[in-house]
């Protein structure tokens, strides 16, 4: 992968950035009344596709419907209610129809989610966008009409993942109340990578790429849209997993792994969501707030013990912006926390259980990274109510785990201490939390770590995603890109 070759070309990247944000700000004080400068338009806005599903019937998209989901360029031109033109095609027939479209995400960042759906043929084979005469074939996919639990929780994507005692706590607390984690990855550790993949294969979760988006042969000039997403495109990822499982789940939740939900009233999320929902009528789907928490958290698998983990919690009375859980229906797509196109009159507002958020666990062998202390959070005693025969239960299923031979063999190769966790932490604590939580000044550009530099390492190697990158025609307003053919690869590294 092409990445900054080195650290002087990326210092030289940050100089340059610097200089272009002071320019912008000496502009924006002589134009005092102008709060932004208006961006660069280009002649073609550059869409990256991310998927496209098919759903021979929908029971909220109609018959035959299509939905897109991918990431483009609102500032050359407007990308507010776009509608496109999409060819379907069967054995015997072809329909043209027009895709209407919501995105999803915040004006700030040139690039933004969008999710389209239109209807077309029946046993569709082939689908094109066409404008202005010129048009491009798209791939598609099948969506689900099964779903291995009825409760979905979509994790975003993960990059230079190393936190598998985080993976672990998510993983058998969904499991034990009925939740099957759907997760995203963009790079991983390997050992931690093949621990998900012996998951995967005992039903715990299903494992899906997310891309690192790219312009294979782009005709027109654009701006990079890595760094001109809202943190790697996460709204995109969710809005993907909705339309995957739309049909297939009962309740999908739009989670981050440190998210995680201890269900108060009932032993299974299903109950749970139903009983709330059923508590107030009209309502289709749920917001619970996120509170702050620390754990203490094993260095090895054979130290790791639920029991433990839940003894070391701690709160916070901070409790952060929420996260949904939604009926299928009742979300076409989705943003970071809750979709932009769906009234909050239709959700509950979860006053309690709160979700259990662990960002930053701390080290068993005590070493603080001062990194963590940037933002100050006062951690009390639990104010979250998690059972003890729910702990009971999790700890055998864990221990059921940790006697299989692929995971006791993996167990010696995960990795021990953090790397990764601090210098992403201090990233996005210089791209976002300092300006948003600690000075209060308000998001200064698109929130988004991408010019994060991470070291690699000799001992611990990644898994990235990867694909064979494709580009459409030069078409205008839109040139599309998309990707077939994704796999895992050992050749990219520890990369976003
Ligand atoms: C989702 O899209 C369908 C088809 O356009 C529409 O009928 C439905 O009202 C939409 N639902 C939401 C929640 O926006
Ligand atoms: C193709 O689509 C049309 C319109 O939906 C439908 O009437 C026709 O039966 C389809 N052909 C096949 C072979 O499925
Ligand atoms: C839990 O937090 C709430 C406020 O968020 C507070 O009113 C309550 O006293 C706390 N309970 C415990 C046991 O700390
Ligand atoms: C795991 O293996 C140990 C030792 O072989 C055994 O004592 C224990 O019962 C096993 N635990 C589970 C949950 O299978
Ligand atoms: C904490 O992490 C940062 C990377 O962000 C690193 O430079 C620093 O040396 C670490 N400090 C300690 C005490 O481990």
């Amino acid at each position: 992968m092409k990445r900054f070759t080195s650290k002087k070309q990326c210092m030289f990247i940050i100089v340059i950035f610097n200089l272009v944000l002071l320019l912008f700000y000496s502009i924006s004080i002589i134009f005092k009344n102008e709060s932004r400068i208006s961006p660069e338009k280009f002649p073609v806005s550059h869409a990256f596709i991310n998927s496209v599903y098919y759903y021979p019937t929908s029971k909220s998209l109609g018959k035959n419907a299509l939905a897109f989901t991918m990431a483009l360029d609102q500032y050359s031109h407007s990308m507010k209610n776009h509608k496109f033109t999409v060819l379907g095609y069967n054995s015997t027939h072809s329909t043209e129809s027009i895709a209407t479209s919501q995105t999803e995400g915040i004006r700030i960042c040139r690039y933004v989610t969008l999710m389209a759906r239109t209807n077309t043929v029946d046993n569709l084979e082939k689908i094109k966008i066409e404008s202005n005469g010129v048009s491009v074939e798209i791939p598609f996919k099948i969506a689900r009409y099964t779903a291995p639990k009825p409760v979905i929780i979509c994790i975003s994507p993960q990059f230079a993942a190393e936190q598998w005692q985080m993976f672990l706590m998510h993983v058998h607390v969904a499991n034990r109340f009925g939740g099957h984690l759907h997760i995203y990855l963009t790079s991983i550790i390997e050992s931690y990578f093949k621990l998900m993949k012996e998951y995967e294969r005992q039903g715990y979760i299903t494992l899906d790429y997310w891309l690192r988006m790219k312009f294979s042969d782009p005709k027109t000039p654009y701006i990079e849209p890595n760094e001109n997403v809202e943190w790697r495109h996460q709204a995109g990822a969710q809005t993907d997993c909705l339309l995957q499982y739309k049909e297939a789940a009962e309740y999908i939740a739009f989670f981050d792994m440190d998210d995680i939900l201890f269900p108060k009233e009932y032993p299974i999320y299903l109950e749970e969501f139903n009983s709330v929902l059923a508590a107030h009528p009209g309502t289709n789907y749920l917001f619970y707030g996120r509170r702050e928490h620390e754990f203490v958290k094993a260095s090895t698998l054979s130290d790791f013990s639920f029991t433990d983990l839940v003894k070391s919690l701690r709160s916070s009375q901070t409790i952060k912006n929420g996260k949904v859980v939604v009926r299928p229906d009742a979300y076409n797509s989705t943003w970071i926390h809750n979709s932009q196109h769906v009234s909050f009159d239709t959700s509950v507002k979860v006053k309690s259980p709160s979700l259990v958020h662990v960002q930053l666990p701390v080290d068993k062998n005590g070493k603080r990274n001062h990194s963590r202390d940037l933002w100050k959070i006062e951690f009390g005693s639990l104010n979250e109510t998690i059972r003890e025969e729910d702990v009971r239960a999790i700890e055998e299923d864990i221990n059921r785990m940790k006697n299989s031979t692929v995971i006791s063999t993996l167990a010696l190769l995960l990795p021990n201490s953090d790397f990764y966790l601090p210098i992403v932490f201090k990233c996005y604590f210089d791209a976002f939390y300092k300006a948003a939580f600690v000075a209060r000044t308000g998001v200064p550009r698109c929130p988004n770590a991408d010019i994060c530099d991470l070291p690699q390492r000799e001992d611990y190697k990644c898994i990235h995603s990867d694909a064979q990158y494709i580009s459409g025609p030069d078409m205008r307003p839109v040139t599309y890109h998309f990707s077939t053919s994704t796999f895992w690869s050992k050749d990219i590294g520890c990369y976003q």
